[in-house]
């Protein structure tokens, strides 16, 4: 279980592998842009609202930056990583190197909640926007096919297809997906630019007091008539105050996801060392810009609590400024950027288990290659098992899935960057993570912090997702690892 591929074995792996290579196709803008459309999503465009509505009022801006914070430790080690082994495969191949075949399992497995059903969960949103399209045409889908079963529908049509139609063309091939996805992402980028521009002039500054809204229970606690334990365990906890900011953080956390995809296509870029810091880190930083300016616009239109339980708060965002036409526009680009999010994760899900399939850890099936070398056996799998999940599952569900997911992968890629500086100091690191081993002894406890803010049935679920892994593991991987065979036959 602890047997590790050496870093120098996988880059050889990686180039040996001859034309069944994936194609080095990615420059340093594409990698960007990779990143920033997978981030830009469901997030901003949903949650913002809500969380300013719900948890932090106008400071949501604060609690954009405490998220961002916390993604930026674990990117900082993601990008050491990105740099150093600059294949594909991400958090699992780098587990592989540092803590052995059996958690290297484990991630891959994990990151199945990341990747597969993070583009379920906003492939479900796409569909509630592109049913608010059809209906500025007078047209409607029936609700019963926007949702499913667990929610009084039959099953969530629109989502279904936006999944199959991505998946096509992931199979023809990265650089298709990639100019497609740069048309995507300017598109997504302009727009949120010009709702900052045009919305700062009808910005009313009395909807930005109070800036804090006051917590009920924190003044309480401040006047002793109320413990601070019994203050965590009640309703108050993460209603607005200094609790509200970092609920409201926890939950916006989901609006950062997809900056670590940048790193599962490593091996298609074509100048990794240079390339993956850039693509990580500058993503990264584009969009806590974006999301800060978008953020404080949004809460300065209107009262943060008219956002209350609205899901598409942005649509609206201009109905009473003379600009309404603009409300058309954001759903377009809405839908548009949604479906870039939903591409990169299709596509991250496809390169992980194309590693471990590699590995013997999967099938071969999982790694077989396209004559436009693209995995599409696995692309025509996840496209059956994300339809599932998109079409039937309640998106609330699948977000906390997704959130517990990702912060369990970002712990275990900052422990990695730590026990890899330990193991093999002398490996060649193009990009170091600064401040070793704080930042990534930081980013191991907001993780953690954050996952404890989630409810309990996803650490539930979590669980059950790991067991099965763990079984799949015991009966099929670790019979066929190719690793283990070399130890026995060297
Ligand atoms: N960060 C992505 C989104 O907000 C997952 O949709």
């Amino acid at each position: 279980m602890l047997y590790k591929k050496s870093i120098p074995q996988i880059i050889q792996e990686a180039r040996e592998s001859g034309e069944h290579t994936l194609k080095r196709t990615l420059s340093s803008t594409g990698l960007v842009s990779l990143g920033v459309g997978a981030i830009i999503g469901a997030g901003l465009f949903s949650l913002t609202g809500i969380a300013a509505a719900e948890n932090a009022g106008p400071a949501v801006i604060l609690s954009f930056v405490i998220a961002a914070l916390a993604c930026s430790f674990a990117g900082l080690c993601y990008a050491e990583f990105a740099s150093m082994i600059p294949v594909a495969g991400s958090a699992y191949t780098y587990s592989y190197a540092t803590m052995g075949e059996f958690m290297a399992w484990i991630i891959g497995w994990d990151l199945v909640l990341e990747y597969a059903l993070a583009s379920a969960t906003v492939a479900v949103s796409w569909s509630q926007y592109f049913n608010e399209l059809l209906m500025t045409f007078g047209l409607a889908i029936p609700p019963e096919f926007l949702k499913g079963p667990w929610e009084g529908g039959y099953i969530n049509i629109p989502a279904i297809i936006i999944v199959c139609l991505l998946s096509l063309l992931l199979m023809r091939g990265t650089k298709e997906s990639s100019t497609v996805n740069n048309l995507l992402v300017i598109l997504k980028v302009v727009v949120v630019l010009i709702f900052i521009a045009l919305g700062w002039s009808f910005i009313d500054s009395a909807n930005h007091v109070p800036f804090v809204p006051t917590n009920e229970g924190e003044e309480m606690v401040k006047n002793g008539q109320m413990g601070l334990w019994s203050f965590l365990n009640s309703d108050h906890f993460g209603a607005f105050g200094i609790s509200g900011i970092l609920r409201a953080a926890g939950v916006l956390f989901f609006a950062f996801i997809g900056f670590d995809a940048v790193s599962t296509a490593a091996q298609e870029a074509k100048n990794p060392k240079r390339g993956m810091p850039i693509g990580i880190i500058g993503s990264l930083v584009i969009c806590t810009l974006l999301y800060v300016l978008f953020s404080y616009v949004m809460t300065g239109l209107e009262n943060y609590k008219s956002f209350e339980g609205d899901a598409k708060p942005v649509a609206t965002a201009f109905a009473n400024t003379g600009y309404t036409f603009l409300n058309t526009a954001l759903i377009v680009t809405i839908i548009a950027g949604y479906t870039s999010v939903i591409l990169v994760m299709l596509l991250g899900q496809s390169r992980v288990f194309y590693s471990m399939s590699k590995d013997g850890l999967l099938p071969k099936i999982f790694s077989d290659l396209s004559k436009n070398q693209t995995p599409w056996k696995t692309n025509l799998i996840f496209m059956v098992f994300v339809s599932f999940f998109a079409g039937f599952v309640p998106i609330s569900d699948l977000g906390h899935m997704v959130s517990i997911g990702t912060l369990f992968a970002f712990t275990l890629v900052c422990i990695g960057v730590l026990v890899l500086r330990k193991t093999s100091p002398e490996i060649e690191r193009p990009f170091k993570t600064p401040l070793v081993p704080l930042v990534p002894i930081l980013g191991v406890i907001v993780c953690l912090v954050l996952m404890a803010s989630l409810p309990i049935e996803s650490w539930e679920r979590l669980a059950i997702w790991l067991i099965i892994g763990v079984v799949i593991y015991w009966f099929y991987s670790r019979k066929h690892s190719k690793v283990r065979k070399s130890h026995r036959n060297p």
